[in-house]
């Protein structure tokens, strides 16, 4: 970064912006394979925020990357600056106000833990879809494992690339297990506990 850049302090700061809507500012970090239900529940939870007067903002990896990070790829390097760009933008989310649901793979613990440490403490919910791989798998959404076994795909994560389980989330679910109102019932009991929302 250029020397002769300053950082600007602001009159209006993140907590009189939370204030002025009733709820605490977060990032809600949902992290899984692909398939793990990372989109549906962050989906079912924002709709049910939303009819309860909460600022949300959903950001999907499966929509990010067709247009912030649509030059980026699957490999390693790429994941790690696809989490970057996220993680800063969720940051300046954060500082205006919003409750932030994120559904990416995420694979790395560095990376999360890198958007941990933007913003403050408590402000980093790490919710694991902790859905197996081979649920997953025959769920197979998007036809992407049965490409990724054929080998049309490379760098498909649980196949021939990494995921790292988060060591301690704040909020553990798995779908094969709960159904989707268990999941989003889980998710607002949390943030009730917290004090993130009334
Ligand atoms: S991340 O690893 O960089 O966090 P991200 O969440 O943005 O991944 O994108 C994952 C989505 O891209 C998957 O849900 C899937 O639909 C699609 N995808 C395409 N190719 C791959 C791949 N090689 N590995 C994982 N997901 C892929």
């Amino acid at each position: 970064m250029d020397k002769n850049i300053v950082w600007h302090n602001y009159a209006v700061e993140k907590a009189h912006r939370g204030e002025l809507k009733g709820h605490k500012p977060v990032i809600l970090w949902f992290t899984g394979f692909s398939g793990s239900g990372k989109s549906t529940v962050a989906n079912a939870l924002e709709s049910a925020l939303h009819q309860s007067g909460v600022h949300t903002y959903l950001l999907d990896g499966d929509n990010v990357r067709h247009g912030l990070c649509k030059d980026l790829s699957f490999s390693d390097a790429d994941r790690v600056e696809n989490i970057r760009r996220v993680g800063e933008l969720s940051k300046l989310m954060v500082d205006a106000g919003l409750v932030v649901l994120t559904a990416f793979i995420s694979p790395f613990q560095a990376e999360r833990d890198m958007v941990r440490n933007l913003v403050g403490e408590g402000e980093f919910i790490e919710v694991f879809l902790d859905t197996p791989l081979d649920v997953c798998e025959q769920r197979d959404p998007k036809g992407l494992y049965k490409k990724a076994r054929a080998g049309e795909i490379k760098n498909f994560t649980g196949i021939d690339s990494d995921y790292q389980p988060p060591l301690s989330p704040e909020v553990r679910i798995n779908t094969g297990d709960n159904s989707l109102e268990e999941s989003v019932q889980q998710l607002i009991e949390y943030l009730k506990n917290k004090k993130v929302i009334q």
